[in-house]
């Protein structure tokens, strides 16, 4: 057969940029495409921390991207431990300046990520319409911040195209734009069509068929509308995205695209997260050394200023302060969960208010609750493998990471049972105890005491060591490596190439 050629286009990826599950999955999946014989490249933005970290770049291309304005060179560069080469958006007007990827310093947007963000995924599409020297058979192209790009390489067909795949990480974002990007072009807001046509995309294009969102431009939705296929990254959640509930206005597209949407889970990196050579923790340990996990609770402890108890499960969480993660129904059972016996450690940044909140806690029980607030690899990996119990009482979750990292680290997740989290953690009910595959605490519904119930049956079932063994060594076992997915990704994109 011969080689697949993929180019995966990504707004973020791990270790040049990050600011949450996408940045890891552009990593590890690419190399794991990599190991299955793909020639599989990135695409991503110039930020500064990307230009900084690449090695040994030369100059691949130049060119316009949008009619009559906006020049970027195309960089190729070498990514230490990833596939390469990396291929790199140079255009400082768009991406260098101080800030995130998506949201400037002081957490608002940048008024100007339309056009960065048309400017990736009009790059993915030249690369796609075989513009270029790489030429790929599929464009993978990840999240709202590449949807224009099946739209550019539906409107400029050549010749040979590639085909595209739309990979839905969180549909809760979407890129949606008005007039306001007129003015983006030193234009008057004047109307949509205009807007599209500034980005070089056709007036037809503008339409409910089309880019079109109650009358604003949606870069997700024309993700979704011309792509050749979809993905979610778990099945799960590629029935959630077809409900009112978890669809975020899009279920009655995703519904009609049914038959070209499928679910692949997401895989973990096994090296970077395997407790048996992590190097940021105090002890390494395996399932046959079980107990020296103990250490890094022990450690962790001391770092975080709590209490010494071996009694005393220790409670984690690392993650976005958003709505999503089931903030909202963490917080009002803090003081429930320390009356219960347990501790609490969290890690993670966002709303400011939720900050303020937790704050308060750690200061009201100090010895207790340890908040951690802002990006702290190495704090990220010393908590998964000195917490006892992981919370993830997400209200949606397309995938998520930190359950899977948490039950190779034997740390058992607590989870809500939707997207991919009920598609990975097995609820620790007697039958599943029984059948030596329970691997987590599983409840069904938004609500906080439901929640609290399930800390109060982990709480228990960890003064029984036995039982907790057997759970960490449960987790432990699964296979969480790319291995699979990859297998699943490589079928869709050889379907994909020969239809
Ligand atoms: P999401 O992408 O929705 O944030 P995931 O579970 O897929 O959720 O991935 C989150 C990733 O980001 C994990 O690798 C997690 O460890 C990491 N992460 C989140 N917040 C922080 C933080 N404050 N410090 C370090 N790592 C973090
Ligand atoms: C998104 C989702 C998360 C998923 C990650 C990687 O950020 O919120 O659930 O694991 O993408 O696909």
């Amino acid at each position: 057969m011969s080689t697949l050629r993929v180019l995966f286009a990504t707004s973020e990826v791990y270790p040049l940029s990050k600011t949450g599950g996408l940045a890891d999955v552009s990593y590890s999946l690419p190399r794991a495409l990599a190991a299955q014989g793909v020639d599989v490249r990135l695409l991503i933005p110039g930020y500064p921390a990307v230009l900084d970290q690449l090695l040994l770049i030369e100059v691949y291309e130049n060119i316009l991207v949008f009619p009559n304005s906006t020049p970027v060179r195309i960089l190729a560069g070498i990514m230490p431990g990833g596939v390469n080469p990396v291929y790199v958006i140079d255009c400082p007007s768009l991406y260098v300046r101080d800030g995130g990827p998506y949201l400037d310093e002081q957490g608002n947007e940048w008024p100007d990520n339309a056009l960065r963000f048309a400017a990736l995924s009009k790059v993915a599409a030249l690369f796609g319409n075989h513009v270029f020297l790489f030429k790929p058979h599929v464009v993978h192209c990840n999240d709202w911040q590449t949807g224009l790009a099946p739209a550019y390489m539906n409107y400029h067909p050549s010749l040979s195209r590639a085909k595209s795949l739309m990979s839905v990480h969180n549909i809760a974002y979407q890129g949606v734009f008005g007039l306001e990007v007129a003015e983006l072009f030193g234009l008057p807001p004047t109307n949509m069509q205009r807007v599209v046509q500034l980005l070089g995309l056709p007036l037809e294009s503008f339409g409910v068929e089309g880019l079109e969102y109650h009358s604003k431009l949606s870069f997700l939705k024309a993700g979704l509308h011309y792509a050749d296929w979809l993905t979610t990254v778990s099945p799960t959640y590629a029935k959630d995205v077809q409900t009112a509930a978890f669809g975020y206005g899009l279920q009655g597209l995703l519904t009609a695209r049914q038959s070209s949407l499928s679910g692949i889970l997401n895989g973990i990196d096994t090296e970077a997260w395997d407790p048996k050579t992590d190097s940021h923790l105090a002890k390494n340990y395996s399932i046959e050394h079980l107990p020296a996990k103990g250490e890094n609770t022990k450690a962790l402890r001391a770092k975080l200023g709590l209490e010494q108890s071996s009694r005393k499960p220790l409670l984690g969480m690392i993650t976005r302060l958003t709505y999503q993660k089931g903030l909202d129904l963490l917080v009002p059972v803090i003081p429930d969960i320390i009356q219960a016996g347990a501790q609490l450690v969290l890690l993670g940044s966002g709303d400011k208010e939720l900050e303020s909140r937790l704050l308060q806690y750690a200061k009201l029980s100090p010895s207790q609750i340890s908040v951690n607030l802002g990006y702290n690899e190495a704090l990220a990996h010393q908590i998964e493998a000195g917490a006892d119990i992981f919370l993830m009482p997400s209200l949606f979750e397309p995938c998520g990471l930190n359950q899977m990292y948490s039950m190779r680290y034997g740390t058992i997740p607590i989870v809500r049972r939707t997207g991919g989290l009920a598609d990975t953690v097995i609820d620790a009910h007697p039958a599943n105890l029984e059948k030596g595959i329970a691997t987590g605490f599983v409840f069904e519904e938004e609500d906080a005491h439901q929640l609290l119930e399930c800390v109060y049956q982990a709480v228990t079932l960890f003064r029984n060591r036995e039982i907790w063994r057997t759970l960490q060594i449960n987790g432990m076992s699964r296979d969480f490596s790319w291995q699979s997915s990859a297998k699943e990704y490589c079928a869709l994109y050889r379907r994909l190439s020969q239809s």
